[in-house]
């Protein structure tokens, strides 16, 4: 199509009729994708570089007719795109994108709020108060939770563990900063082997360091074992280093497993530890009351975080940080410069004071958009439908006689591995090579899986050994889906081993 521009393109934002047949069409372009996001492959088949080779290395002088930036779009961007919608994304922790949460977002990039103080949209800062009360009692948090949406789980985490180093009143690291201060005991943090890399990542830049993060071993389940915490936490009092924090994970990323929350609890109030959970996938099945005795132990804890954008129907970016002491984060990162000032700033909650970020996006519109369309029990559904699908999944995979179950289901994700018993090279071999043979077939599943674009699946290593996830979390996922997984698991198998 020929593009139409003036001389000097557009100077000035779209007319109301060009605004409307735009709109228009990607509403078009929205609705159909919705209607067959399988046309597309799950992963994205192209190479690294040909998005870039694709479009021209330098800006137009003169702005284009949007008809040609959507085809641009259509014809050169799609093709990068890994499809999250896809009902057979199965991999990492997949979300997607739920109809209530792209109108929340549509409308929230059309007004472009900021909410960093409360006069700067005060609904910015009510509907996030609203709708993270509002998950907060879906959750069967205690009401003295308060929380604030920040963009993802690194943050969440950051943002605690900041409040649990600013509980720390002697070190005064506010003012006085961490380097050089040999007159007081390094700070020592406690995680599972398991946890996720965020937490490690947030201590690297809290000043606490990588040396200085306990990774406590885990037992067959993959969950955390108190007793070799605790053993960590004396060793570390006896060796002159300063415990603050625990971080507890309820749903791992690896393989969903679940900290013994209650116990490691008694240990951190035991020794005045901070107790930080990051529920950040797993969080939402707490909404389930079946699920709730995975929780036992969440409300004494000090601060956690769930994201809503990775099984809440709430796409990215949408991440609740729940804090029982916001206090402690304010006065960690609370700093008012004259021009943030504002009449009512004390009167207000200001967003700007609860995390070092100033900008605030407004989240909660689309968050508080899902909750009001699908309703408590809506979500409840959706969150049973993938648990069964799940189920499902992993009674295929024990019954069968090639494949194994690598971890306790907890939740909606399934950790297997294809272990075909009659085909081994030599079952005579040393069990390192068995596994080294496993671990190199599994991998080649997974590619070749992957390279249908008709599923998308991740993977992980459980005790060194090679294991594929399947995580269920979109709202389109349906049994065939699952099916289509298993039939496509059975035909690559078949290729893999047939000798
Ligand atoms: C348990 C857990 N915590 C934290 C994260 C990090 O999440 P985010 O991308 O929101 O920072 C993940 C990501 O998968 C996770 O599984």
């Amino acid at each position: 199509m020929k593009e139409v521009t003036g001389s000097c393109g557009h100077i000035s934002d779209m007319t109301s009729r060009e605004f409307r047949e735009a709109t228009a069409r990607v509403i078009d372009w929205i609705t159909r994708y919705f209607e067959n996001p399988e046309e597309f492959p799950v992963l994205s088949q192209i190479q690294p570089g040909d998005i870039k080779a694709a479009l021209p290395g330098e800006p137009p002088t003169d702005g284009r007719d949007f008809e040609a930036i959507l085809n641009d779009f259509e014809n050169h961007l799609v093709k990068g795109v890994t499809h999250w919608n896809h009902p057979c994304f199965f991999a990492y922790f997949p979300c997607g994108a739920s109809g209530a949460g792209i109108i929340g977002e549509l409308l929230s990039a059309t007004l472009g709020l900021n909410g960093m103080i409360w006069r700067t949209s005060p609904v910015v800062t009510e509907l996030e108060d609203i709708s993270l009360d509002y998950l907060r009692q879906m959750l069967g948090l205690a009401s003295d939770f308060s929380g604030v949406i920040v963009d993802t789980a690194s943050t969440s985490s950051l943002c605690a563990l900041a409040a649990a180093r600013e509980s720390l009143r002697e070190y005064n690291i506010r003012e006085k900063g961490m380097a050089g201060r040999d007159d007081l005991p390094p700070l020592t943090l406690y995680m599972s082997q398991e946890a996720h890399s965020s937490i490690e990542k947030d201590a690297i830049v809290l000043g606490v360091g990588q040396e200085n993060v306990r990774k406590i071993p885990v037992d067959s389940e993959y969950r955390m074992i108190p007793v070799e915490l605790e053993r960590n936490i004396l060793a570390d009092l006896g060796n002159g280093f300063r415990p603050f924090s625990v971080v507890a994970t309820i749903g791992t990323t690896s393989s969903t497993a679940v900290d013994p929350v209650e116990v490691i609890a008694d240990i951190c109030a035991e020794r005045g530890l901070w107790l930080h959970i990051d529920a950040a996938y797993a969080g939402s099945a707490a909404i389930l009351p079946e699920k709730r005795s995975l929780f036992a132990g969440v409300n004494r804890a000090d601060s956690l975080v769930v994201n809503p954008h990775k099984w809440l129907f709430t796409q990215l970016d949408c991440s609740a940080l729940y804090c029982r002491k916001p206090d402690l984060l304010k006065s960690a990162f609370s700093l008012v410069p004259e021009y943030l000032t504002s009449s009512e700033q004390d009167s207000a909650k200001n967003l700007m004071d609860y995390g070092f970020q100033l900008g605030r996006r407004f989240r909660a519109l689309k968050l508080w958009m899902v909750i009001n369309y699908f309703g408590s029990s809506g979500l409840q559904e959706l969150l049973r439908r993938h648990i069964d699908l799940a189920g499902r999944l992993a009674s295929w995979i024990e019954e069968s006689d090639r494949f194994e179950i690598m971890a306790p289901v907890n939740f909606s994700t399934v950790c297997f591995r294809l272990n075909p018993r009659t085909h081994k090279p030599d079952t005579h071999s040393p069990p390192e090579s068995q596994e080294a043979y496993l671990n190199e077939l599994n991998e080649n599943l997974l590619n070749e899986l992957n390279t249908t674009g008709r599923v998308f699946l991740s993977h992980t290593k459980l005790d060194g050994r090679y294991t594929l996830r399947c995580a269920i979390g979109n709202v389109r996922t349906e049994e065939k889906h699952v099916r289509e997984l298993w039939n496509l698991l059975q035909e690559q198998a078949d290729r893999l081993t047939e000798s």
